[in-house]
C-alpha cells in the first residue's frame, strides 16, 4: 500500500496533520505505538490534568467559597476514585473522538512502532513483533517528547512513590505530604491539585522564580497565591538526590548561590523538570535525519529536514513545547505537503498554566522588552476594580498589557486571574491583526464580563481606564 503522506506518532501534532492533510485530498495513514490515539496531551497529559485540576477546584469552592455565597452545604466529603473515573472517562471520550475523527477523514491508523527506514519508506513493528512496510511520499514525524528527569542526576521513577506528571494523575490515596521537584508548569498544575485534596506540597526550584519564562511581575504575584493556598517555596535551590526512603522519599538540594545541601523528606516526589524530545528508536540516525544541538530533529522554517520528503513537528523539533504549537504546525506541514502555504506566527502563540487563578500569556514579557532594547508602556488593570470578579469572587489578579511607546501596537499581554486562558485569547487574535492597545481599548466589550479588565488595561495603555 502506498501513501501520500505517513505520519508517525498521533498526538496533537501528528493527529491534526493527518486530518489537515486528509481535508486537502491526500491519502493519509497514521502510526501509533499507544493502544489509544492523542499522545501524550490526551492521555496522560493536558486532558487528564485539566479533568483533575476542575474536580479539585469544585472540592475546593464547596468547602471554601459556597458558604459566602449563601450555599450551605456540609463539609465536603472526598471520593478520590470518583474523581479519577471522572478523569479517566474524560479521556476516554477524547481518545475516542480522535479515533472517529480518522475514520470520518479516511485516514489509515497503524498500531505498533514506526520507523524511518529511507526517504519514502516507514516500517511498523506490532506488538507481536509483525513487520509492514508502508511506501509513502511523504513522511511527517510528530514522536513528541518524553520526561527528561534530573541532568545528571539518577531518579529511579516507580510512578507510585517516586513518579512524573503521569503517576502524579494516578496516587490512589491522597498522599499527607509531597515534593515537587521543579517550580515549572507540570509542578505547579499538579502540585496544586494534590494541595486542594489536602497534601501538604513543598515546591523545590532551581530558579529564584517560579515558572521560569513568565514575566517577574506575573510570576511573583503568582508565587504569593500559591502561597496563600498553602504550598511552599524553596528557590534557588539545586536538587541533586532524589531518593526512596523509608516509606516515601527524600530530596537533596543545595542552595544555587552556595551553602549546605538540604534534605526534605515527603510520602512521595514528583519530579518536573522539562520534557525532552522523543526520537528513540526512530531509526533517524540510519536514515540519515540530522538532529540539533539539543536532541530534537532540524528542521527549516518549512518544517522540512535534511532528508527530501521527511517532515517534523511538534514537541520534537525547537520551539515551544505545547499542544497548539504542535497542532498548527500539523496545519502548516499538511498544507505544505498538499501545495499551499501553509504558515504559523510563533510570535503570537499564547501559553496558560492552569492552576487556580490561570495564568495567561501571549507575546513579549516585559523583561524580554527590556532586554531587547525596546521602548514600551505598560497599562494593568486589576480584577478587584472588576463589578463581575466581584460578583462571583473572583477578584485575585490583573492584566497587564504592553505596547510599542511609540506605535502603541501591543508587544505583549499577560492575565493572572479566574478564566485567564480564556480571555487571553482577544489579546492573541488583536496581535495576529498587529492591533494597538487603542484598538482594544475603542472596541465595545460586553458588560458585566470579566473581559471588560482586559479592555481596561488597554485603555490604561494608551490613556485612562475608566474604572481605576
Ligand atoms: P518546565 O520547563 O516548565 O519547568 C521545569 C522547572 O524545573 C524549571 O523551572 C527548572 O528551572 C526546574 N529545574 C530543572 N532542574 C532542576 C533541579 N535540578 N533542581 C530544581 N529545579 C530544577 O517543565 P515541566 O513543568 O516539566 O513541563 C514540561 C513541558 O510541558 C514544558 O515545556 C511545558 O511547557 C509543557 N507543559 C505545558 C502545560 C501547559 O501549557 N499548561 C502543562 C504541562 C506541561
Amino acid at each position: 500500500m502506498s501513501y501520500d503522506v505517513v505520519v508517525i506518532g498521533t498526538g496533537p501534532g501528528g493527529y491534526v496533520a493527518a486530518i489537515k492533510a486528509a481535508q486537502l485530498g491526500l491519502k493519509v495513514a497514521v502510526i501509533e505505538k499507544r493502544k489509544t490515539y492523542g499522545g501524550t496531551c490526551l492521555n496522560v497529559g493536558c486532558i487528564p490534568s485539566k479533568a483533575l485540576l476542575h474536580a479539585s477546584e469544585v472540592y475546593e469552592e464547596a468547602g471554601h467559597s459556597f458558604d459566602a455565597l449563601g450555599v450551605e452545604v456540609s463539609k465536603p466529603k472526598l471520593n478520590l476514585e470518583k474523581m479519577l473515573a471522572h478523569k479517566d472517562n474524560t479521556v476516554k471520550a477524547n481518545v475516542t473522538g480522535v479515533e472517529f475523527l480518522f475514520k470520518k477523514n479516511k485516514i489509515t491508523a497503524f498500531t505498533g512502532t514506526g520507523k524511518v527506514v529511507a526517504q519514502g519508506k516507514v516500517s511498523v513493528t506490532s506488538e507481536d513483533g509483525k513487520v509492514e512496510e508502508l511506501t509513502t511520499k511523504n513522511i511527517i514525524i510528530a514522536t513528541g517528547s518524553d520526561v527528561a528527569g534530573i541532568p545528571g542526576v539518577e531518579v529511579a521513577f516507580d510512578e507510585k512513590i517516586i513518579v512524573s506528571s503521569t503517576g502524579a494523575l494516578s496516587f490512589d490515596k491522597v498522599p499527607e505530604s509531597m515534593i515537587v521537584v521543579g517550580g515549572g508548569v507540570i509542578g505547579l498544575e499538579l502540585g496544586s491539585v494534590w494541595s486542594r485534596l489536602g497534601t501538604k506540597v513543598t515546591v523545590v526550584e532551581y530558579l529564584d522564580k517560579v515558572l521560569g519564562a513568565m514575566d517577574g511581575d506575573v510570576s511573583k504575584h503568582f508565587q504569593r497565591m500559591m502561597e496563600k493556598q498553602g504550598l511552599a517555596f524553596k528557590l534557588g535551590a539545586k536538587v541533586t538526590g532524589v531518593e526512596k526512603a523509608g516509606k516515601g522519599a527524600k530530596v537533596t538540594y543545595s542552595p544555587v548561590k552556595g551553602g549546605d545541601a538540604e534534605v526534605l523528606e515527603a510520602d512521595v516526589v514528583l519530579v518536573a523538570t522539562g520534557r525532552r524530545p522523543y526520537t528513540d528508536g526512530l531509526g533517524l540516525q540510519e536514515a540519515g535525519v540530522a538532529l540539533d544541538e539539543r536532541g530534537r530533529v532540524a528542521i527549516n522554517d518549512h518544517w522540512q529536514t535534511n532528508v527530501a520528503g521527511i517532515y517534523a513537528i511538534g514537541d520534537v523539533v525547537k520551539g515551544p513545547m505545547l499542544a497548539h504549537k504542535a497542532e498548527d504546525e500539523g496545519v502548516a506541514v499538511a498544507e505544505l505537503i498538499a501545495g499551499q502555504a501553509g504558515h504559523v506566527n510563533f510570535d503570537v502563540i499564547p501559553s496558560v498554566v492552569y492552576t487556580q487563578p490561570e495564568v495567561a500569556s501571549v507575546g513579549k514579557t516585559e523583561e524580554e522588552l527590556k532586554a531587547a532594547g525596546v521602548e514600551y508602556k505598560v497599562g494593568k488593570f486589576p480584577f478587584t476594580a472588576n463589578g463581575r470578579a466581584r460578583a462571583m469572587q473572583h477578584t485575585d489578579g490583573f492584566v497587564k498589557i504592553l505596547a510599542d511607546k511609540a506605535t502603541d501596537k501591543v508587544l505583549g499581554a499577560h492575565i493572572l486571574g479566574y478564566n485567564a486562558g480564556e480571555m487571553i485569547h482577544e489579546l492573541t487574535v488583536l496581535m495576529e491583526f498587529g492591533g494597538s492597545s487603542e484598538d482594544l481599548a475603542r472596541t465595545c466589550h460586553a458588560h458585566p464580563t470579566m473581559s471588560e479588565a482586559v479592555r481596561e488595561s488597554a485603555m490604561a495603555t494608551s490613556g485612562k481606564p475608566i474604572h481605576m
